[in-house]
């Protein structure tokens, strides 16, 4: 079994490790020409017929590393021989590949606006037969190649999603099956999870020095509780070289911070146990606990070491916790758009491919700002309302990713996008998610609240709204009296909407 290198022209795949075996240079051998050379006498399809053997050849050589041409795995034979081996997929910027590849004589870089349209065609198909999705980075792959053979060893259709954020890097695995073989970025693991997960799950870790058990319940995320962790840990000796595993969905939040601070920052791995932390909590690095005021308002950026997401653990999640992920699933398609839209948008239970989707989504945008100074913003579509919600009450009636269902429908009304709310309402109705407010919930008290919202500027809060799925703006201006009724009618549905 090869780690087989793929992607477009430009995307470092030859280049990847230093022992790669680059079959574009078998393919030159064998034709005794350049390939630009052979292109321009015989075509592309002629071309891809001399290719395919050699690709297969290459594949069953026995080689450990393999950086495979851009166009072939156009090929089906090709692909289904790819089967046997950990598909590395080096996704590259537009810009980064016709950087490289222009001017390089290479028959399918002549044109720029030709180039990024064929590269737009490639992707999805990247995607489908990826294992590995890699972001481009200076000597990236390097530095992933433990990650990947751990990959090569994980249960058959694990996936891994390399994130970058801020100086920090780590892998991220999706699968089943996966919880009995953790990273360990440090000697000893401490695991933090909560009174619902602990003994329904905490058996299957192996090899862990100390449990805490927390309460379940977002009403549990808080200093008190941060306090009690940091004690424990401290009684029990953990030192810098130790390192925790945060199990479960509220609990990522909270042992995130603990490591984020236990003397001045410690190693974590993230096992989210919910949809809800699968798709968003347990990555991108935001750590932290409620106040009584108001949500997260104490917390750290501390990137994980490593997050492991096994779909399995679903299965014992309450339908409700499910349902209350899945609105942060519709969240991050309608930011994502595309192909990811388009899978949500036809309904049905989240799938892996979904998680996948979902999280490198968010990554990609984390990967861009880490800070929240900026584009990261977007991901807080919803959240404006959705957290203002639950501190008006006291975070005991809704849980967040209802909540965020809600705020949803609100920040669609703000971008008076009727037909995508209609749209996105269905969805989440669909999924058992409240798409109106309990009658005793007062609007104008969630309109206060948004007021203590953490990322008001000069008294405001900037939304964050929906041009169409895809296109999502952040830092927009909305007039108080536009939030109120766009709140107020949650409350009073329209009968049309
Ligand atoms: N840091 C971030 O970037 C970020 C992003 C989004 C949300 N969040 C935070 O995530 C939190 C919500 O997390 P959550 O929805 O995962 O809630 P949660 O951890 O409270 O889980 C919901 C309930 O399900 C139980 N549970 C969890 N996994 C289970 C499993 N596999 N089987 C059986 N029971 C299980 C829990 O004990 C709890 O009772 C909020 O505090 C929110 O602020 C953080």
């Amino acid at each position: 079994m090869a780690l087989v290198f793929v992607g477009f022209m430009g995307a470092g795949k030859s280049s990847a490790l230093d022992d790669v075996l680059d079959t574009d240079k078998l393919v030159e051998d064998q034709l005794e020409m350049p390939i630009a050379s052979f292109f321009a006498a015989y075509g592309e399809r002629k071309f891809r017929r001399r290719e395919e053997p050699i690709v297969l050849r290459a594949l069953r050589s026995g080689a450990p590393a393999i950086a495979l041409g851009g166009g072939s795995v156009l090929s089906p034979t090709v692909r289904e021989a790819l089967r046997e081996h950990t598909v590395v997929w080096l996704d590259v910027s537009d810009e980064t590949a016709w950087a490289r590849a222009a001017g390089e004589e290479r028959p399918l870089a002549a044109d720029r606006e030709a180039f990024e349209a064929l590269h737009a065609e490639r992707r999805p198909l990247y995607a489908s037969i990826a294992d590995a999705f890699l972001p481009e980075g200076d000597r990236l792959v390097r530095r992933a190649r433990p990650a990947l053979e751990a990959l090569a060893q994980a249960p058959s259709g694990t996936k891994l999603v390399w994130a970058v954020a801020g100086g920090s890097e780590y892998p991220v695995f999706v699968g089943r099956g996966l919880i009995g073989g953790l990273p360990r970025p440090g000697r000893r693991a401490f695991v933090v999870t909560d009174s619902n997960v602990g003994p329904t799950h905490g058996a299957r870790l192996r090899d862990t020095h100390r449990t805490i058990t927390i309460p379940a319940g977002e009403e549990h995320k808080t200093l008190a509780v941060a306090e009690r962790v940091w004690r424990e840990l401290a009684a029990e000796g953990m030192g810098r070289d130790d390192h925790l595993v945060a199990l479960g969905g509220v609990v990522t939040d909270l042992a995130g911070f603990v490591a984020a601070t236990y003397q001045r920052g410690i190693a974590v791995v993230h096992v989210p146990t919910t949809l809800l932390a699968m798709v968003d909590a347990a990555i991108g690095g935001k750590t932290g606990v409620d106040l009584p005021e108001a949500k997260n308002y104490v917390g750290a950026y501390h990137q994980p070491a490593a997050v492991v997401a096994d779909v399995d653990m679903l299965a014992t999640l309450p339908s409700e916790e499910l349902a209350a992920g899945y609105a942060e699933v519709v969240k991050t398609a309608l930011i994502a758009g595309g192909e990811l839209w388009e899978r949500v948008r036809r309904g049905g239970a989240p799938d892996d491919a979904v998680v996948v989707g979902c999280l490198r989504t968010k990554l990609a945008v984390v990967a861009q700002d880490e800070r929240d100074e900026d584009r990261r913003q977007v991901l807080n579509l919803g959240h404006t309302v959705a957290h203002a919600l639950q501190s008006a009450t006291g975070y005991r009636r809704y849980r967040h990713g209802e909540a965020v269902g809600l705020g949803l429908l609100a920040a669609l009304r703000l971008s008076g996008t009727d037909s995508l709310r209609a749209q996105v309402r269905e969805l989440l109705d669909g999924a058992g998610l409240p798409t109106t407010l309990d009658a005793d919930v007062d609007p104008e008290a969630v309109v206060a609240a948004t007021r203590l919202d953490k990322k008001r500027v000069g008294g405001r809060v900037p939304f964050v709204l929906v041009r169409s799925p895809g296109d999502v703006v952040f830092g927009q201006r909305v007039a108080p009296d536009d939030v109120l009724a766009a709140v107020a009618e949650l409350a009073h549905p329209r009968e049309s909407s």
